[in-house]
């Protein structure tokens, strides 16, 4: 019997593609291994956002050069958003590698491993589809409480910093019979959340149906007990979406809405095509038709030409919004981007300080968010064990906070209701609220 191992770098459409391509490998007569040192084919499945990134992957081939040196026949394959960048420097220099596929090419996966065995060179496919959505094809899901589900793939807002339009190509999407179908066959493998994936996640439009439409069919499938998707653009978010959010109660209340920087002039050189004051009025807009709905946030600290001034603004908006949480970068320029032609790149050192300057302040923020929690008694899906403890389970609230809480007779996948009592760190700390609501019964 013949192993495979799949390694995932980035994003959650990377662990998505990586459960496709599991999917593929088994109907290739292949089962999953332990480690790479089991495996007869292993994947490094890439990510190209940063540069720290794709360093991450040099090292690692560095490693599987060595095992391959002691286990020739060994299959070593490079999928993902680093086919492009990496293919001719593979095809001069490392031919230790038998694959780079792009992330359209996975379709053909079972036909060139076939292949590989007659011919001793590189197999390189990187091109990008304007149609593949990987229809028909059956995801390996790794077991769990949340099963990922990619409604649409590639990007077409060309953000001047960001390298996923040409590493993923157009937009696309799936049609909505089929997401709903594998929506309910997920639910009938014991997934009870479902989160839907896309790089713009609510640009999703399928012969004249949109976003909304489709997070209301999804809804409607039984035993859905939650919905989560990402990654919104805020373009894209409108009442209709928000309002299905508000009707249908087995959607999170919870919205990742990226700033990326709060200055007019600097969102405009990111054609990041909303200002500073849309912004605050959509997060504003958010909370009103969603009470106590959790904003997170993705903001790049040291933008080409960002000057101190601008980057306040960026201080300022996050005071104003007051995310939940937030998702912090230093500035990486990426090679074929616009960005990375603009003069008056920043310094190492100012990135750095500006960095952790949105570190502390978010830090501050979700501490105080996190506390307005304490005392309410919150519906929490127990995911796992916590890392800490045995003895506590650990789940997100539907606002999407961690919470840390005492077992009692709880189970993995119930939906439960919990007690909040306390705020540390990142985490909420809570307790059974049947517990908590009686304590002298118990004494
Ligand atoms: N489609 C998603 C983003 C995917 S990339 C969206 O628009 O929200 C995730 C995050 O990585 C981005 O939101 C951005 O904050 C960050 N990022 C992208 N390119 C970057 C770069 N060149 N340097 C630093 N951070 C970057
Ligand atoms: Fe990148 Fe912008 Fe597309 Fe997000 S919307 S993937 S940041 S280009
Ligand atoms: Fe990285 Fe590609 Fe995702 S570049 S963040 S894995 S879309």
């Amino acid at each position: 019997m013949k192993r495979y191992y799949i390694e995932t770098y980035g994003c959650q459409m990377n662990v998505a593609d990586s459960e496709l391509v599991s999917g593929l490998m088994e109907q290739s007569g292949y089962v999953p291994a332990e480690s790479e040192y089991e495996a007869d084919a292993i994947f490094l499945n890439t990510c190209a956002i940063r540069e720290h990134a794709e360093e991450k992957i040099h090292s690692r081939l560095g490693t599987l050069r060595k095992l391959k040196e002691g286990r020739p026949e060994t299959i070593i394959g490079l999928l993902g958003c680093m086919a492009q960048h990496v293919k001719d420097d593979i095809l001069e220099h490392k031919s230790y590698v038998d694959f780079v596929l792009g992330p359209d090419s996975y379709r053909r996966l079972p036909a060139l491993l076939r292949r590989q065995k007659e011919t001793a060179n590189s197999i390189v496919d990187t091109r990008l589809s304007r149609f593949e959505v990987y229809e028909n094809l059956y995801p390996s899901r790794n077991e769990g409480i949340n099963a990922w589900v990619s409604i649409m793939r590639g990007c077409d807002k060309f953000c001047t910093f960001c390298i996923v339009p040409f590493t993923r190509g157009r937009e696309r999407s799936r049609i909505m019979a089929s997401i709903v179908e594998e929506v309910e066959q997920a639910v009938a493998q014991g997934f009870v959340e479902i989160t839907l994936l896309g790089q713009n996640v609510n640009s999703y439009r399928s012969e004249g149906s949109r976003f909304p439409e489709l997070l209301h069919a999804v809804s409607e499938v039984p035993a859905v007990e939650r919905i989560r998707f990402t990654s919104p653009h805020p373009q894209d978010v409108d009442d209709e979406m928000l309002f299905v959010m508000r009707d249908r109660p087995n959607i999170c209340n919870s919205v990742h809405l990226p700033l990326q920087a709060g200055s007019d002039r600097i969102l405009n050189r990111m054609n990041r095509t909303y200002t500073k004051s849309e912004f605050i009025s959509l997060a504003e807009r958010i909370r009103h038709i969603l009470p106590g709905c959790g904003l997170s946030t993705d903001i790049i600290a040291g933008f080409p030409g960002e000057t101190e001034e601008e980057f306040a603004q960026t201080l300022e908006v996050m005071e104003r919004v007051n995310f939940d949480s937030a998702f912090t970068f230093k500035y990486s320029p990426r090679p074929g981007t616009k960005a990375e032609e603009y003069s008056n790149h920043i310094s190492e050192e100012v990135k750095q300080g500006r960095l952790q300057q949105l570190i502390e302040l978010q830090a501050r923020h979700t501490l105080e968010r996190n506390q307005n929690e304490i005392g309410k008694t919150v519906k929490v899906l127990v995911e796992k064990e916590s890392k800490k403890s045995s003895a506590d389970w650990a789940g997100r609230t539907d606002n999407n906070k961690w919470v840390i809480f005492p077992k009692g007779a709880a189970q993995i996948r119930d939906l439960t209701d919990v007690r909040i009592v306390a705020a540390k760190g990142v985490s909420l700390f809570g307790e059974l609220a049947q517990i908590g609501e009686m304590p002298h019964a118990v004494a």
